[in-house]
C-alpha cells in the first residue's frame, strides 16, 4: 500500500513507519519538525526508502499531489500539551484543527482520493471518562471537570451533583465528548471535521482515541506531554519526581508497540465508515504506582514527593473500555507494563541527557494561574 503519515516524525508516526516499512508498504512522511519535541537539531532515524516531506501540515492544500491515489493516511501531526493548550490557545487550534482541515481540502483537490483517513484522537475527549456511584453501579455517570477552587481545597475525587463520591469504570466510546481542556476540545473537533467530510470526500474514516501512549522513541525533551519521558530525563540526572495531587490520580499507560498493532490493523480490517475505537491497555494505574515501577525498570534510586500541586484541564481517572476494538480490529495489548517500563528504560539510558525543564514548565504554569 501507499501510505501518507502527517507529524510522522513524531513518536508515534516514526514508529508506526518502520513497522509499515518492514510490512513492505511505501511510506511518505509529512512533519515540519516542532523545535519543542525535536529540539533545534533534529535527528530522527528514518527508515530506508521512505519519502520525508519537511512541511507544515497547514500547507498541505498548496501539495496535494503528496495525497494523490494514496491508500491510507495516518493523520497524527498535532500539538500535544494538555496545560500548553490552555493559554496557546490559537495555536493549538490551528495546528490541530485548520491543520485537519488542511488535509480535508488537500484531499479535495486530489484526482485520486485516498482510501482511507485514520485519526490520531485521545481520551481526552471523554473529559472526566466513565464513573459510577456506590448506590447504582450499573448507571454510567460523567462527571464535569474539577474546578480550580475544590483542588485548591484538595478535592480531588470527582462527585455527583450531590457530592457523593465516584467510582471510574472502563470508558466506552459512547460517552458524549465533555473535553476539559483546548487540546481536548481539538481533538473532539478533528474527528467531527474528519467524519463529516468523509462521506462527501468518499473515503473511509477511522478514529483511535489514544490513552497514554509511551515507549521507545518518546521526546525525552518535552516537558509539556509523557510522563514517563519526563519522569525518566529527571531521575537519571539524580533529580526527584514531583507527583501532583495525592499521587492516587490515574492513567492507563499503553506501550507503543501494542498501539501500532491496532493502527497496522485498521488497514485491514472491514470496519465500518466512521469507527471510533478506544486504544489503550484497559487498567489504570495511579501516578504514585508509576513512578516507583518505572525508578525499578531505571534501577535508579531517587526520591518521589507527592506536592498536592494540580494543573487545570487535567483529570483524575480515565481508562480504556477495549470491548469495541477487540470486536472490530482483534485488539489485545500484549505489553504489560513492566515490561514495557523496561523496554522503554533500556534504550532511554542510551539517548543523550537533556536539560531537565519540568520545573521551568511548571513555572510558566504557575505565572498563568494554571497551577497552584
Ligand atoms: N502520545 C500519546 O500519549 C497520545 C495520546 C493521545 C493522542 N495522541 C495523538 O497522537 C498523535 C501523535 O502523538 P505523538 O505522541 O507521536 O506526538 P509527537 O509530539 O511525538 O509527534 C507529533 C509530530 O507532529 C509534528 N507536528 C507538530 N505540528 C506540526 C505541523 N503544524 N505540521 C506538521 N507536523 C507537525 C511534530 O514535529 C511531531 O513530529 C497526536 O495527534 C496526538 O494528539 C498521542
Amino acid at each position: 500500500m501507499r501510505i501518507v503519515i502527517t507529524g510522522g516524525m513524531g513518536f508515534i508516526g516514526i514508529t508506526l513507519a518502520r513497522r509499515l516499512v518492514a510490512d513492505g508498504h511505501d511510506v511518505a512522511l509529512l512533519d515540519n519538525l516542532t523545535v519543542q519535541i525535536h529540539g533545534e537539531l533534529p535527528w530522527v532515524d528514518v527508515p530506508e526508502g521512505v519519502t520525508i516531506h519537511r512541511m507544515d501540515v497547514r500547507q498541505l492544500t498548496d501539495h496535494p499531489e503528496i495525497l494523490e491515489g494514496v491508500d491510507a493516511v495516518f493523520h497524527l501531526a498535532a500539538e500535544t500539551g494538555t496545560a500548553q493548550s490552555m493559554y496557546r490557545i490559537a495555536e493549538y487550534v490551528s495546528v490541530n484543527e485548520l491543520g485537519t482541515a488542511t488535509l480535508l481540502q488537500a484531499i479535495a483537490k486530489c484526482t485520486v482520493k485516498p482510501r482511507q483517513v485514520i485519526l490520531a484522537s485521545s481520551r481526552s475527549v471523554y473529559g472526566e471518562g466513565a464513573y459510577v456511584s456506590e448506590s447504582n453501579p450499573e448507571h454510567i455517570l460523567q462527571p464535569a471537570p474539577r474546578t480550580k477552587e475544590q483542588m485548591l481545597k484538595g478535592i480531588w475525587e470527582p462527585t455527583d451533583n450531590r457530592g457523593a463520591n465516584l467510582k471510574a469504570v472502563a470508558t466506552p466510546e459512547s460517552l458524549a465528548f465533555a473535553p476539559g481542556s483546548v487540546y481536548a476540545a481539538t481533538k473532539a473537533s478533528q474527528e467531527l471535521l474528519l467524519n463529516s467530510a468523509a462521506l462527501a470526500l468518499g473515503f473511509r474514516s477511522t478514529i483511535f482515541r489514544f490513552q497514554n501512549v509511551y515507549g521507545e522513541g518518546q521526546s525525552l525533551q518535552n516537558p509539556y506531554t509523557g510522563i514517563i519521558s519526563i519522569f525518566f530525563n529527571r531521575a537519571r540526572q539524580g533529580r526527584d519526581i514531583p507527583i501532583y495531587e495525592d499521587g492516587l490520580e490515574s492513567r492507563d499507560f499503553i506501550h507503543i508497540s501494542d498501539i501500532v498493532d491496532g493502527l497496522v490493523a485498521s488497514l485491514e480490517a472491514d470496519l465500518p465508515p466512521g469507527a471510533v475505537m478506544n486504544l489503550g491497555a484497559g487498567e489504570p494505574t495511579s501516578v504514585k504506582d508509576l513512578a516507583s515501577a518505572l525508578l525499578n525498570a531505571a534501577g535508579l534510586d531517587v526520591a518521589t514527593r507527592v506536592t498536592g500541586q494540580f494543573r487545570v484541564g487535567d483529570i483524575r481517572h480515565c481508562y480504556a473500555d477495549l470491548a469495541r476494538a477487540r470486536a472490530l480490529i482483534g485488539f489485545q495489548p500484549k505489553i504489560s507494563l513492566a515490561a514495557g517500563l523496561k523496554r522503554f528504560c533500556d534504550w532511554a539510558a542510551g539517548q543523550p541527557i537533556h536539560v531537565d525543564k519540568l520545573d521551568s514548565a511548571t513555572e510558566e504554569l504557575r505565572k498563568k494561574g494554571l497551577t497552584n
